[in-house]
């Protein structure tokens, strides 16, 4: 095992992992953040995606040793305390929740859009969550709920 030192959600945390060991694991099993759900760990289902740098990532694709100064941002640090964020309450809103697994790496992919979009086009969304697999909810209440939260966010909603 080796110390490394990942910046996550704005503190240092100090996390023992093993050198082959993706970020995904780092964030479950070394620090127990567990809202990142694992579900393919072959970058098939998007369960997994974090922010890294402000871009959407599939963290079962990449290994925490290359990450130290990097900024990553995981569905732990959206609430603020008993506060969802928008995305978080839009989701809860528009009924875009069904069995929920899916849900966090969602969120993850529409807030790296909407932090370098706030006005995103109906297909812009639905390319942000291309890489995010639903099996529940048919995807229309999933959109429905980042474009309100767009335009929350925005103050118009
Ligand atoms: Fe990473 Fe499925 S667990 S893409
Ligand atoms: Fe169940 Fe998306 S809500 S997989």
């Amino acid at each position: 095992m080796e110390q490394i030192s990942l910046n996550i959600n704005g503190t240092e945390c100090q996390v023992a992992v093993e050198p082959q060991w993706t970020l995904l694991r780092a964030l479950r099993e070394g620090l127990r953040l567990t809202g990142t759900k694992c579900g393919c760990e072959t970058g098939d289902c998007g369960a997994c995606m974090v922010i890294i740098d402000g871009a959407a990532v599939r963290s079962c694709l990449v290994r925490a040793v290359k990450l130290s100064g990097k900024r990553i941002e995981t569905i732990e640090g959206l609430a603020e305390g008993n506060r969802l964020h928008p995305i978080q309450q839009a989701f809860v809103d528009a009924g875009a929740v069904q069995c929920g697994f899916c849900i966090p790496g969602m969120i993850m992919s529409a807030k790296a859009l909407l932090d370098k979009n706030p006005s995103p086009a109906e297909e812009q969304v639905r390319e942000a969550i291309d890489p995010n697999l639903c099996r529940c909810t048919g995807y229309e209440k999933i959109v429905e709920a980042i474009l309100l939260a767009a335009a929350r966010m925005r103050g118009e909603g």
